[in-house]
């Protein structure tokens, strides 16, 4: 195989990009040039969007204006609500953001790409509220009130949707520091998707819509999930190694595990266990999450491979409370930020991305017309 056709495009350039770097020797994950270190002690997820989107970190009053605005979209068109209450209550709720973002193009269609950073901000205002009226009208809540303006911040609305009630400053910030993590990662596979579709002059939900596909899977955003699934069937951190080990024994993938750039850790991973350590505050949870320290021991041990964001995420999504099947499409949530700045960039200086294949197939032969096929 050449070096052009390494399965996976494996350490492949493919393009240029301004808004963040990955496994760069020598530098730390960073947005815009600021370190993920420093974002998710000092910043909130609102200032970390608006980073990404304009470049520059707010003044004050730039992030209270851009609060007051994606607090403003946070309401649902009356035919949006409809077919969110149409979507099987036992659908993957990817389904219901991939549905959600195509619809909402439908009803709101980006008439001209002088509307990009309009839509880009609807999105990251309005998803959050598509999410939790689906979820929460299959629950038997009705329609509930989603554009309540109570809460500022994303993370702060989420939890009180969810939760039905306001939730704690620290599982706020929990869930906000875990918004800011999944943010932006450059050339990931469902960004690398929107930045393709942006390239044939697409629209921008389309692009978007994209991205949530390809986010879906659990060898990307879907990973949170599965992760969570394997903690939670062990009882106790013992039979975490015995049966991570066996996983291992018959080839499985332990999910939360490896990642295709970072080979010695990813830099996400301890700011997340940092705080699901903090959130594990009753027996239960310290249990769950001593079973998780032992996945990862087991995990170096064994195949020298290291937690990538997903793993503790999920435990963190856990202690907070959130069910497992509505952890990647927090994810969504998060990454549309990221998405969204790359079809920015990507409009900003577009070709059309359409690489060529290495030809594996048969050699030209003539062909047969089907009366002298047998
Ligand atoms: N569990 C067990 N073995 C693993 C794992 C894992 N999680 N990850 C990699 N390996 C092994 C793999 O079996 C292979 O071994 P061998 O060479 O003996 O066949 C070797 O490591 C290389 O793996 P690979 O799958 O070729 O590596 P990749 O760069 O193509 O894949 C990955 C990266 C993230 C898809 C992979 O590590 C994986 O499947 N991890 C589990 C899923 C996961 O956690 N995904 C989230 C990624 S980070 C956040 C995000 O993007 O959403």
């Amino acid at each position: 195989m050449t070096e052009a056709t390494k399965a996976g495009l494996e350490g492949i350039v493919a393009g240029k990009t301004s808004i963040s770097t990955v496994g760069k020797e020598g530098l730390d994950l960073t947005y815009r040039g600021y370190s993920i270190h420093d974002l998710a002690k000092k910043a909130t997820f609102e200032e970390v969007i608006f980073l990404l989107l304009h470049g520059e970190l707010p003044t004050l009053t730039q992030l209270n204006e851009f609060i007051d605005q994606l607090m403003s979209w946070r309401s649902l068109p009356p035919e949006l609500q409809t077919v969110l209450k149409l979507i099987p209550k036992d659908c993957n709720p990817m389904d219901v953001l991939r549905t959600g973002c195509s619809m909402l193009g439908t009803l709101e269609p980006e008439k001209s790409s002088s509307l990009q950073l309009t839509i880009a901000k609807r999105l990251l205002a309005i998803m959050p509220s598509m999410l939790l009226f689906w979820y929460q009208y299959h629950m038997g809540k009705g329609s509930i009130e989603t554009s309540s303006e109570s809460e500022k911040t994303i993370a702060a609305h989420i939890l009180h949707l969810l939760y039905g009630h306001p939730a704690s400053p620290s599982q706020i910030r929990a869930l906000d520091v875990a918004l800011i993590l999944h943010a932006e990662h450059e050339f990931n596979a469902s960004t690398f998707t929107c930045r393709v579709i942006t390239s044939t002059l697409s629209d921008f939900y389309s692009a978007i819509t994209g991205g949530i596909c390809a986010l879906r899977g659990p060898l990307h955003g879907g990973a949170d999930e599965a992760a969570m699934e394997q903690i939670i069937q062990f009882k106790s951190a013992d039979e975490a190694e015995v049966g991570i080990k066996s996983m291992l024994t018959k080839k499985e993938k332990i999910m939360g595990f490896g990642h295709r750039v970072y080979k010695y850790g990813d830099p996400r991973s301890d700011i997340i266990k940092e705080w699901a350590k903090k959130l594990s505050d009753e027996p239960s949870k310290k249990n769950l999450f001593a079973i998780a320290e032992r996945i990862e021991e087991v995990m170096f041990r064994e195949k020298h491979l290291y937690p990538n964001v997903d793993f503790y995420s999920a435990l963190t999504y856990h202690f907070l409370g959130i069910p497992t099947f509505l952890f990647t499409p927090l994810f969504v949530i998060s990454r549309t930020s990221g998405w969204c700045a790359h079809i920015f960039e990507q409009r900003a200086n577009n070709r059309l991305i359409r690489p060529i294949a290495e030809y594996v197939g048969p050699l030209p032969k003539p062909f047969i017309p089907i009366e002298e096929r047998n």
